[in-house]
């Protein structure tokens, strides 16, 4: 089976849904090509089921990209408040969470029924269960081979965008694909590491884990120049909640976190705390209880040990100097990962194709007229918070309009 089409996109996620209704509404003909037999499946699961769609506060600081400036277009010609716009149109009820984070008010499918009705309207083809077998360039744009359960089908299209995604949950069919296609077309690729990830721990905290699995903590969690103020979750095996997924974005192997176990109060006002205490002889234990669950305390105590190599004295015998190194303690608990739970458990992939490579304004490869890519397969990683679905659609829009004006000329 031979089919043409103006635009093929490989990659019917969150990106390649959003190009493909925007080129086809500027009048380019799309086909959109996946090897999974559902479109969407990250959206499906994404923020608990509820999709964390965009966020109020986008802004290029959000972003982990080699070249800070390249989201800046993108993002700034296809706003958040577009994207709400859009899901307004089409009735879709949301919330805004803590954060300024938008989600689905009932459920994620809701957000893929909109962007399905997108295509749909726009006149969009789907080959779902498609499996890519080669993609070679013409002189009329590209060829690919495919494998369907009908046998193989070759695609001509003028212009082929990639939105791939990364690496991250590889039970929902992420491939290496896009990265296989830019080294293929002589583009450069930024080497990929999990992100948004939990971290496993070792030493005596990670034999902790099997108890303290499901205490949260709100703390503040620093990681090179950055900081992150949100909650952290003891798993069986390591620490994750949104302050350690925040911060393994920015966590390098071999390197230390720094946990501040009480961030609601400054160093001094923590120092007086802890002298009042003494001062009315009370227990420590008993006063880290108020913020933290027993179970946490009583680990805390038995393993941190205030001052190196001395456990708790009762809290009236602690010298007044030594009050200022509880409080460091309590507030700079440095711990050293031993790995992130990898690519299974990670909700993005750092790294990927070189943003030097592609257009900021059309995401278009700047050796390659007509080839394009989008979403995360990008060297593009967004924080938490709706910021990874912003950058799709920003960047799917920025490509299906450059598609469609291609097509004119
Ligand atoms: P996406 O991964 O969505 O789509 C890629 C598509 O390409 C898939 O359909 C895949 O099947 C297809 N594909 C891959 N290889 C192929 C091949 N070889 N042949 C054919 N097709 C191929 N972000 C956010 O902003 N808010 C949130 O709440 C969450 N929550 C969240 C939870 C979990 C568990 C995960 C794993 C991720 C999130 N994210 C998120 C991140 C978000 O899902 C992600 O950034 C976007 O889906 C990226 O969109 P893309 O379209 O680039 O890739």
């Amino acid at each position: 089976m031979k089919t043409t089409v103006d635009c093929v996109i490989i990659g019917a996620g969150a990106a390649g849904m959003m190009c493909a209704a925007t080129a086809g509404y500027a009048g380019a003909s799309v086909l959109v090509v996946d090897h999974a037999p559902k479109a969407g499946a990250k959206i499906r699961i994404s923020g608990g089921g509820k999709a964390n769609f965009t966020n109020l506060n986008v802004t290029p600081e959000h972003y982990i990209c080699r070249n800070p400036h390249f989201v800046k277009s993108a993002l700034s010609r296809y706003r958040n408040q577009d994207f709400i716009e859009l899901v307004e149109r089409h009735g879709l009820a949301y919330e805004v969470r803590e954060g300024g984070k938008l989600f689905c008010k009932e459920q994620a499918s809701d957000l893929i029924q909109v962007l399905r009705t997108e295509c749909d309207w726009a006149g969009v083809a789907f080959s779902l269960k498609t499996k890519v077998l080669s993609v070679t360039q013409q002189e009329s744009g590209f060829a690919l081979q495919c494998l369907t359960a009908e046998g193989e089908r070759q695609i001509l299209a003028k212009q082929l965008v990639v939105a791939t995604g990364g690496l991250s949950f590889p039970k929902l069919k992420a491939t290496g694909l896009g990265y296989e296609l830019a080294k293929q077309f002589g583009l450069s690729v930024l080497p990929t590491r999990p992100g948004l990830v939990p971290l496993i721990l070792q030493g005596h905290w990670a034999a902790q884990c099997e108890q303290l699995a499901g205490v949260s903590l709100a703390v503040r969690i620093a990681v090179a120049d950055r900081a992150f103020e949100e909650a952290m979750l003891f798993t069986h095996h390591g620490i994750s909640g949104p302050a350690v997924l925040q911060a393994s974005n920015y966590w390098q192997k071999g390197k230390a976190i720094t946990i501040n176990l009480l961030p609601q109060f400054s160093t001094e006002a923590l120092v007086q705390a802890l002298l009042d205490l003494k001062q009315q002889n009370g227990r420590l234990a008993t006063w880290l209880g108020q913020f933290w669950p027993k179970r946490f305390v009583k680990a805390w105590l038995d393993f941190a040990p205030l001052i190196e190599g001395q456990t708790v004295p009762k809290m009236a015998e602690v010298k007044n100097e030594t009050l200022q190194a509880y409080a460091h303690r309590l507030q700079s608990w440095s711990l050293f990962p031993k790995e992130t739970a990898g690519y299974d458990k990670a909700e993005v992939t750092l790294g990927g194709v070189d943003t030097d490579e592609c257009s900021s304004q059309t995401m278009e490869a700047k050796k390659v007229s007509g080839l394009y890519f989008i979403g995360e397969v990008l060297d593009v990683t967004g924080h938490l918070g709706g910021h990874n679905f912003q950058w799709a659609w920003s960047s799917g829009v920025a490509a299906g309009l450059a598609v469609g004006q291609k097509l004119s000329f």
